[in-house]
């Protein structure tokens, strides 16, 4: 079987024929719609035209791996529901998990000077809603330590950082990056809170990774599972991937998850606007919801 990247992606009309490449893979336009189907059904994912040839590509290493010899049986064992891992692979499979530490400054920046002295003292909840591999939170607990105090967010403050990945979770609770993934990160913060390690890359220090938990979840389950609602929840660079309906139904189901009060941060390229939400705007990626 030629390697993977031999095989020249194909992007099929409704009419075409199934297309079976040299290494004898089938596709059609049916049930290519039907992985499309699921993966919507299953977390919200609402894959566009212009994504549609990266979704096939990665659909075809699933499979090589699995074993599968054409989408259709693709299809079939995930409309089967019997195969955990291979529904999870795929969920892996077709998310982006593009992050990188102090991501969008901006809105970090309320987060430390408008939203962290607004919150009431004692227990701090925040939770990163769609966390990949966890430079996000760890991002927060090291804002948190320089505008409270390390001793006072180490006391207070805890982190949950939740995505749909299992391979995500197990590298946020790795917590270590290349190097290439601080570009962003002010050096002072870089040298405070991360070791460097002997091949290059870095490890989040030891008192900001207790602060941090993380755990599977899909932003899809209603309701969503928490027993203690957030003072501060950010869901950044995620509610592109769902359709409007999903958007709408995601922030409103973190709403009913969050403190009165309590704050939403998301991406300044993720307006709610439109989206006819209960939550306000502060300014723009910053969302308040009522006392
Ligand atoms: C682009 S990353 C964003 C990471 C971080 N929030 C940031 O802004 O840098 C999007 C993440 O959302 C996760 N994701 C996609 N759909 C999800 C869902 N239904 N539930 C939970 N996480 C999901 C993906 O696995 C991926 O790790």
């Amino acid at each position: 079987m030629p390697a993977l990247r031999d095989i020249a992606a194909v992007t099929l009309q409704p009419s075409s024929p199934p297309i079976a490449p040299a290494s004898g893979f089938v596709v059609t336009e049916r049930d290519f719609q039907r992985v499309c189907g699921w993966l919507r059904q299953q977390c919200g994912m609402d894959y566009r035209d212009n994504k549609r040839d990266l979704l096939e590509h990665r659909m075809r290493r699933i499979c090589e791996r699995a074993n599968l010899g054409s989408m259709q049986e693709l299809a079939e064992r995930l409309e089967q529901g019997s195969d955990t891992a291979l529904s999870l692979a795929v969920l892996h499979g077709a998310s982006t998990n593009h992050t990188y530490f102090y991501r969008e400054p901006q809105v970090l920046t309320v987060f430390a000077q408008t939203v962290l002295p607004a919150l009431p003292r004692g227990e701090l909840r925040i939770w990163s809603a769609a966390a990949s591999s966890g430079d996000e939170a760890y991002t927060v607990a090291m804002i948190a330590a320089e505008v409270l105090g390390l001793d006072v967010a180490r006391a207070s403050l805890s982190i949950l950082g939740t995505d749909i990945s299992p391979v995500m979770i197990d590298a946020a609770e790795q917590a270590i990056y290349p190097a290439s993934r601080l570009n962003s990160l002010p050096p002072a913060l870089r040298e405070r809170y991360l070791e460097r390690l002997g091949d290059g890359s870095y490890r989040v220090g030891g008192t900001l990774r207790a602060m941090c938990t993380f755990r599977r979840l899909n932003l899809k389950a209603r309701p969503l599972p928490f027993q203690r609602s957030f003072h501060v929840v950010f869901c950044r660079n995620v509610l592109y991937y769902f359709d409007r309906a999903q958007q709408r139904a995601t922030v409103e189901a973190i709403y009913d998850v969050t403190e009165p009060g309590g704050w939403l941060l998301t991406s300044v390229t993720e307006p709610l606007r439109d989206l006819d939400t209960r939550w306000v705007q502060v300014q723009g990626g910053v969302y308040r919801k009522a006392q």
